[in-house]
């Protein structure tokens, strides 16, 4: 049996002092707003793996395809031994990468999601016993420890979360990545382009509501772990295109004016009716402008894959 680590740096207990800080300082302003991490229970994560599937959520096959396409090319430039996957997820489209890796000998991935986690490196270590993998239940946002296992070294960010992030979040976690990499290293990156509005907010709004219902979820998170009395009914899901930040605003919206009791805190929080709770960003992007925010961070953009429709893109970055 191979190696199979797992590193916490998150407190066990979810109610920790950065759920309380954000929900104070989130839903304690004039424009509210949830970070998205907390999306990612249980719960969150299987939705997601739901999103994942549906037919309107085309961002996860077009990147399947590209890493289908590339990843000899990508095993041909990285010549990674070790692969570190940040936001891993289920881990799902990153066997691709691990069956092209002629010299992989271990798998970092971090993620929020304990349990989304724990399914992926349970599956892989079935899968290949030869795989050293070393998890880490880590929020990538902070400075992170990585193990010192063999290089050269591939950071791995897919699924387009990097557009998750704030610009100027963008900014401090790209320098962070880039303080990950030696010379020799790599970084992969996944990120969704700007389109079309119809199809880019079907993506986030779909048919079978599954992305609603992913939404509110964090409703459901912040009722657990600080006691409120949240009623996802009383919320409607809302997906809007952004046309100057060029980025989805998926928002929560109250059908009518209303009370929200965070008990733990000792908040009462009140919603005008038609009031929006802002919950997550999801930026499109444009090659030239991941180019200048790779070199903000001293990373230069190297390969450039799109899928054969051009909606997603991979790129392969070197530290300078
Ligand atoms: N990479 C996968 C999953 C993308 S969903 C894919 O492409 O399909 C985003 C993932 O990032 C989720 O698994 C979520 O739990 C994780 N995540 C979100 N914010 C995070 C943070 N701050 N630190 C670590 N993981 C985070
Ligand atoms: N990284 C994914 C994206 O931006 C996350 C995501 C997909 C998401 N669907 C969502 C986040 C719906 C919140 C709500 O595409």
């Amino acid at each position: 049996m191979s190696p199979y680590l797992v590193t916490r740096t998150l407190p066990v207990n979810a109610t920790d002092a950065d759920l309380r800080t954000d929900v104070l300082q989130g839903l304690g302003r004039d424009t509210k707003s949830l970070p998205p991490k907390w999306f990612y229970d249980a719960r969150g994560s299987e939705l997601f793996e739901e999103i994942t599937r549906l037919p309107e959520y085309y961002p996860t096959r077009a990147e399947r395809e590209i890493l289908l396409a590339r990843a000899g090319e990508i095993a041909a430039a990285s010549r990674a031994g070790t692969l570190v996957e940040l936001g891993s997820g289920s881990s799902e489209k990153t066997r691709i990468l691990l069956d092209a890796l002629p010299d992989l000998h271990s798998y970092v991935p971090v993620d929020v999601s304990e349990s989304a986690l724990q399914l992926a490196a349970e599956g892989l270590l079935a899968e290949r016993p030869a795989l050293s993998v070393h998890a880490l239940i880590a929020d990538f946002t902070r400075g992170l420890a990585l193990p010192g296992t063999p290089g050269p070294r591939l950071v791995a960010f897919l699924g387009g979360t990097l557009g998750n992030l704030l610009p100027d979040e963008r900014a401090v976690f790209l320098k962070s990545v880039r303080s990950m990499l030696s010379p020799g290293d790599a970084l992969l990156l996944g990120t969704d382009l700007v389109k079309d509005e119809d199809t880019l907010v079907a993506a986030y709004d779909d048919a079978a509501g599954v992305t609603a219902a992913f939404n509110k979820n964090v409703l459901a998170v912040v009722n657990r772990e600080l006691d409120a009395d949240f009623d996802p009914d009383d919320f409607t899901h809302v997906a809007h295109w952004n046309v100057e930040r060029e980025w989805i605003e998926m928002r929560l919206r109250a059908r009518s004016a209303l009370t929200v009791k965070v008990r733990e805190l000792d908040l009462a929080v009140s919603f005008a009716a038609g009031e929006e709770l802002r919950t997550e960003v999801s930026a499109k992007f444009r090659k030239e402008g991941i180019r200048s925010e790779l070199a903000a961070a001293d990373l230069e953009l190297g390969h450039w894959w799109t899928d054969e429709a051009g909606r997603f893109a991979l790129s392969l970055s070197t530290p300078v």
